[in-house]
């Protein structure tokens, strides 16, 4: 049985599949959401002719159930990217990285037509700030990174004994509320030894699936 939040995340995954065009290559993301989408593709996996995953968890889930995987480099236009988000606010912007996977999710975002962001309701804020931002860093810039933060008013934490896909660490950073997320995002994006970090604001979801006690809300933006 599942818990009620549990259940909120799996229709929203379920919703998404109604996006899928057929014969096409999709953008997957990583998270406990996800995973329930992943279970979801296993029953319409002919219809997919391959996924690009945002983490090596993503990859061998979608392994597992045979549908082949593309790399980014040779994909020119990606239709749908669909992932979830540890926070969204009523313009479609999110806080991302609860996973640890920010970086690829950027990318892949960036190429994507169409972000499907797949959440619960538990996920809805009016205002960024609750959640610490989770920001990759290479792994010599840890100090100087986490002082540039303090400098914007951060409060940053190192991610203990955890490591990216990509070889970095991660500092999860409370700025209190943000009232500005696309304006924090930039500065941030300037800190050198920042791979990148974990606002989703400048690309936002295009649309968001909010499993709800009362179905699946949908929100274009
Ligand atoms: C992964 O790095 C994250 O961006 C996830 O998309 C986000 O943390 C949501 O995860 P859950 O679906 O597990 O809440």
């Amino acid at each position: 049985m599942l818990d009620q939040v549990c259940e909120l995340k799996k229709i929203a995954a379920i919703s998404a599949i109604d996006y899928i065009e057929p014969d096409s290559i999709i953008g997957v993301g990583t998270g406990s959401t996800i995973k329930y989408f992943i279970e979801e593709l296993a029953m319409v996996s002919s219809k997919i002719r391959a996924a690009i995953p945002s983490s090596t968890v993503s990859a061998n889930a979608l392994k597992n159930i045979n549908i082949p995987l593309a790399d980014l480099n040779d994909v020119g236009e990606l239709s749908i990217y669909v992932d979830g988000a540890d926070q969204i606010n009523h313009l479609g912007q999110m806080i991302k990285g609860g996973g640890g996977a920010l970086t690829k999710e950027k990318i892949i975002a960036s190429v994507a037509k169409t972000f499907i962001c797949i959440v619960d309701e538990t996920k809805n804020t009016k205002a960024f700030g609750t959640f610490p931002i989770p920001i990759e860093v290479i792994k010599i810039a840890r100090s100087y990174v986490a002082r540039e933060c303090i400098k914007l008013g951060g409060t940053p934490k190192l991610r203990e004994n955890y490591t990216t896909d990509n070889g970095n660490v991660i500092l999860d950073v409370a700025f209190g509320i943000i009232n500005e997320p696309i304006s924090l995002e930039y500065k941030l994006n300037n800190i050198n030894g920042i791979v990148s970090n974990g606002i989703f604001g400048a690309r936002g979801a295009d649309i968001a699936l909010i499993g709800t006690n009362q179905g699946v809300k949908k929100y274009a933006y």
